[in-house]
């Protein structure tokens, strides 16, 4: 078997973050080297501190990331931003297909697919998130969801370096809740079979990240289930204490 792929921690600040949040980010590259080599390290600020912070980012091991990119390059699409322009400002990631762009911004699948493909495009990394409703888990309807959100929304090509997938139950996010560590592997495992069989090669080395009220005190539970290869955190990643010491736990 391949050895595991390294892991990942990726913040998604949300709507949250002003210039001064800076001295998060400052906060986080000065400690970040101790993980160099062993984990990887990605802030995903709003759009207005994307340029500023990857500027502050620039030569560290931390990568910047956006939260969203519209499919089109360029165009007629009053507030959206593009991957080329995230690319531009610095970024090297941004994150398709989150359940709150799903639900709130009404994002099918094939929206999600045209995001990656134009993620692929730019040349960034696209963090994809799939996940169940509390309904469809009590229904267990979970992997069957999965599997659609993965035929509909994975980009046309993929490899380890031009995609991730983050595993969200809709359910955990935000709300202190998380699956059990066995719930946890069944979707994982699930996700890395699709991987491998549609991966030509490369699903083994695919990151596949939980994402859900990870903190400092779950976060060692949770990134030791296999196939899971690091976090996508909301809340914990805006206090720089909070996202290094859930980095800590891949150590
Ligand atoms: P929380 O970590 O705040 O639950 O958010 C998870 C999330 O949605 C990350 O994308």
């Amino acid at each position: 078997m391949a050895s595991a792929p390294r892991p990942l921690v990726a913040g998604n600040w949300k709507m949250n973050g002003l210039g001064a949040s800076a001295a998060e980010l400052e906060k986080m590259i000065a400690e970040a080297g101790r993980f160099n080599g062993r984990a990887d390290l990605t802030i995903c600020p709003p759009a207005t501190l994307l340029a500023r912070f990857a500027g502050i980012a620039k030569g560290s091991p931390v990568a910047i990331g956006a939260q969203d990119c519209h499919a089109e390059a360029s165009g007629a699409f009053t507030g959206d931003i593009s991957a080329e322009m995230i690319a531009d400002a610095g970024g090297s990631a941004v994150i398709v297909g989150h359940s709150e762009r799903r639900s709130y911004h009404q994002e099918s699948d094939a929206n999600v697919k045209a995001k990656a493909n134009a993620a692929a495009r730019a040349k960034l990394v696209a963090i994809l998130c799939v996940g169940e409703t509390r309904e469809e888990r009590e229904a267990d309807a979970t992997l069957p969801r999965i599997e659609r959100q993965l035929n509909g929304s994975l980009p046309d090509h993929f490899d380890a370096r031009s995609l991730v997938i983050a595993y969200e139950p809709v359910w955990a996010i935000g709300t202190g809740l998380t699956p059990g560590p066995k719930d946890v592997a069944e979707v994982h495992g699930f996700i890395r079979d699709y991987l491998v069989a549609r991966g030509k090669g490369t699903g083994e080395a695919v990151r596949i990240l939980y994402g859900g009220s990870v903190k400092p005190s779950n976060a060692k539970e949770l990134l030791s289930i296999a196939n899971v290869n690091g976090a996508l955190v909301g809340g914990a990643s805006l206090k720089s204490d909070d996202f290094l010491g859930i980095a800590a736990a891949c150590l």
